[in-house]
């Protein structure tokens, strides 16, 4: 394959995920246009290809889809318009994908939103389904949380001396470079459908995870169980979002602590 040919646009380009694939899709010699709903600063990378777009209303998405030949959409709106940009955006991604000619559609999805039903899960199984009917062929991987989403969490409520938390959920954190890896592996392959789960390398309890990041941040805080009632609280505990069996990550979270709390 002539990847120097090969042009992919990365939704959410801006986002954890997407700055965790851009190098690497670079580095295997991938032409990369990222979408964001800003315009392109000044200093970017100049070799990195900038698209305005907003999956909210379709803006940009013609200019955006033009030339490519691989779609890996990773843009999501877990605590906004969830409708409108996780199922409906994706929708509007696929209809200007299909006709610029794109040949795969990957899409990056979260283990277990099939077992817990939580709203914003709902929605990316929606979003699954409406690619899964398009006529682009795809390629779909869900993952388990990245570690960045529990330390942007605890960052969030770090001025707080008490942290209340559901401290008995479970999670199967993963290192977002090592998803990225996964995920150019992918593309290089060509569209497969639905992929096996992927994980990190260890299921631990809130509680431990945030005991290892207070350790981390030499903070002291009261850690106090809150406990959540309901189905989705119920999933989490039960550990419904892991995939134990397939423990693809290989950074723990004390490993990836160490390095990102100099
Ligand atoms: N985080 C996790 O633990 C985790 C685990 C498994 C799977 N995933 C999935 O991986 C993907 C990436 O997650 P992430 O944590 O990297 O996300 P993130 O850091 O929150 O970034 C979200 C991205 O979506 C873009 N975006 C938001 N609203 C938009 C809109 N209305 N129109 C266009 N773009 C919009 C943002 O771009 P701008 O702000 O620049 O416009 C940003 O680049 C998501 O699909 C998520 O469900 C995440």
């Amino acid at each position: 394959m002539d990847r120097q040919a090969k042009r992919v646009l990365v939704t959410g380009g801006t986002g954890v995920l997407g700055r965790a694939l851009t190098p690497r899709l670079q580095a295997a010699g991938y032409t990369v246009r990222i979408t964001s709903r800003r315009v392109a600063p000044a200093d970017r990378n100049p070799v990195l290809e900038w698209a305005q777009v907003s999956l909210e209303t379709g803006e940009g998405l013609a200019e955006a889809t033009a030339g490519v030949d691989t779609i890996i959409h990773a843009a999501s709106s877990p605590f906004g318009k969830t409708k409108e940009v996780d199922v409906d955006g994706t929708g509007r991604l696929l209809a200007a994908g299909e006709k610029a000619g794109v040949g795969h559609f990957f899409y990056i999805s979260i283990v277990g939103i099939d077992r817990i039903p939580y709203n914003y899960y709902q929605h990316k199984l929606a979003a699954e389904k409406v690619l899964e009917a398009g006529n682009i062929p795809w390629s779909v991987l869900r993952a388990t949380q990245f570690h960045e989403l529990i330390d942007r969490f605890l960052r969030g409520i770090a001025w707080s001396p008490i942290f209340m938390l559901p401290t008995d959920f479970q999670f199967q954190l993963i290192d977002a470079g090592e998803v990225a890896d996964c995920m150019v592996e992918a593309i290089n392959a060509g569209p497969a459908g639905r992929l096996p789960d992927i994980g990190g390398p260890c299921v631990q309890t809130a509680g431990e995870l945030v005991r290892a990041w207070l350790d981390a941040r030499h903070m002291r805080r009261w850690v106090i169980r809150l406990p959540l009632r309901g189905e989705v609280a119920d999933g989490f505990r039960r550990g419904l979002n892991t995939v134990p069996e397939n423990r693809t990550g290989r950074i723990t979270w004390e490993e990836w602590l160490k390095e990102h709390c100099q």
